[in-house]
């Protein structure tokens, strides 16, 4: 069904960069921002569910996803189709102004399908917890900037608490909450202010019920106490999994506390799903895997399995600001709206229930390899978000760089770890082609200590 990620996958012909993509390189090095993180050359022609193709017909086994988003696949058939037909009825007429039917029957799917347990009500149906409203933009960092907007106008408090380690994006807002490197911050001060870092409980047990919350007393006894009084906290904001950051998990027990402590404060709960999100982990929702039901939520990656789009996903009552507080052109476009569409019935359809069997495929290969190669360890994720650690980044960039070099597409995150994010169509073979790949490559680049 898709285009051609039947054909045999890695098949290169040269050792990349080719001659096009090497032409190609050299405009983008002469004309494009140096702002990038590129790891290694990739230079992509077209690409068909895990399959990539570059410039110069080398395929590659994608596990990337274009840093998790298209999710359903590289172009899903039925997503094309849904984008095609959009295209030539409506493009664009702004949400900001203007009703499109694309973008209310979104919102009403988004609404309906947020994480919290589910209710049964006579005349809407299926429907969440509680009654959810949506606004739509265009990308991650902008979702993060209207929960932060929304948060402190709904809660008229000004402080809100973030984690070390947390990466919500590079615009002001979202880069003020991030906490995971200084490069996204050096030399961009002054950031927006009254916002508290505290660090993400990478090591805790989950023993939060029988013992208390470790993180969350720490907020109490030293944030509270010392420098942010709750009665002026709007939010935390906080990713079920940090994504960048290393992908670590966040206890559910974590959650369960901070929802606690938010509930006892009147402080909004912010999740951040943009990569945890749309059916990765299993769930549609990472945050589903602890029963939480946070105020907002935000999405965006994966949401229209590439087409840009962004959105929050908040409590009703919590989405109560009033006419021209906050819009977007181009936010909630009729054409990725469509997209995600099908996206959603995609992932219910099939993709979730492959993430969750791929994702046990794949961390037990790793362990496997963890045995052999003994510099890897923590293997660790949900679904198919998941994740290794080597010794350094250097060694993780040079293990991603040969496995490139093989038709492997790894992206890294953390530390020193090595990200799977591929898209939730992966195959078992696919699965086995990766572990194999990775396994030529740790015994080939990497001398033990
Ligand atoms: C968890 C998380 N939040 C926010 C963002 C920012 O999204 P965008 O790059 O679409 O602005 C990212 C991007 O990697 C992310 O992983």
């Amino acid at each position: 069904m898709f285009a051609f990620d039947h054909l045999p996958v890695p098949s290169l012909r040269m050792l990349p960069p080719g001659p096009l993509a090497l032409e190609l390189l050299a405009r983008d090095s002469t004309y494009v921002s140096g702002s990038y993180t590129r790891v290694y050359p990739l230079v992509v022609e077209r690409a068909s569910g895990a399959v990539v193709e570059d410039v110069d017909g080398n395929r590659y086994l994608d596990f990337t996803a274009g840093i998790a988003v298209t999710n359903t696949g590289h172009c899903h058939p039925e997503v094309v189709a849904a984008i095609q037909e959009q295209a030539a009825r409506l493009i664009h007429m702004s949400g900001t102004d203007f009703y499109y039917r694309p973008q209310i029957d979104l919102a009403e799917r988004l609404a309906k399908t947020a994480p919290g347990p589910r209710r049964h009500d006579a005349t809407a149906g299926e429907t969440g917890p509680s009654p959810k409203k949506v606004f739509f933009c265009n990308s991650g960092a902008e979702a993060i900037e209207a929960a932060l907007k929304l948060s402190r106008w709904h809660t008229r408090r000004s402080r809100v608490i973030a984690f070390f380690g947390g990466f919500h994006g590079r615009t002001y807002g979202a880069m003020s909450l991030s906490g995971s490197k200084v490069v996204h911050r050096r030399g961009f001060s002054p950031l927006v202010s009254d916002i508290h870092h505290v660090p993400f409980p990478k090591s805790c047990t989950n023993s939060c019920e029988k013992t208390g919350c470790a993180m969350v007393k720490d907020i109490v006894d030293t944030l509270f106490r010392r420098v942010a009084p709750p009665d002026e906290v709007a939010a935390i904001f906080i990713e079920p999994i940090q994504g960048e950051g290393g992908y670590h998990i966040l206890p559910p027990g974590c959650m369960v506390a901070l929802r606690k402590l938010c509930d006892e404060h009147g402080i909004l709960l912010v999740v951040d799903e943009i990569q945890s999100g749309m059916g990765r982990t299993g769930k549609l929702y990472a945050v589903e895997h602890t029963g939480v039901e946070p105020d907002i939520v935000c999405v965006a990656k994966g949401v229209a399995s590439g087409l840009p789009l962004g959105a929050i996903i908040a409590k009703a009552n919590v989405m109560n600001w009033p006419t021209g507080s906050h819009a977007s052109t181009f936010g909630g476009n009729p054409v990725a709206c469509a997209a995600a569409l099908v996206t959603l019935d995609l992932l219910e359809r099939e993709y979730m229930n492959n993430a969750t069997t791929r994702g046990e495929q794949l961390r037990e290969g790793l362990r496997k390899l963890a045995t052999k190669h003994t510099y890897l360890s923590g293997v660790r994720g949900l679904g198919l978000m998941t994740a290794v650690d080597l010794q350094t980044a250097a060694e993780r960039d040079r293990v991603i760089q040969n496995c490139f070099r093989r038709g492997l597409l790894l992206l890294g995150c953390g530390d020193s770890a090595v990200r799977f994010c591929p898209p939730l169509c992966i195959t078992s073979e696919h699965v086995e082609i990766a572990l194999r790949i990775l396994d030529d490559v740790l015994t080939e680049s990497i001398n033990p200590r």
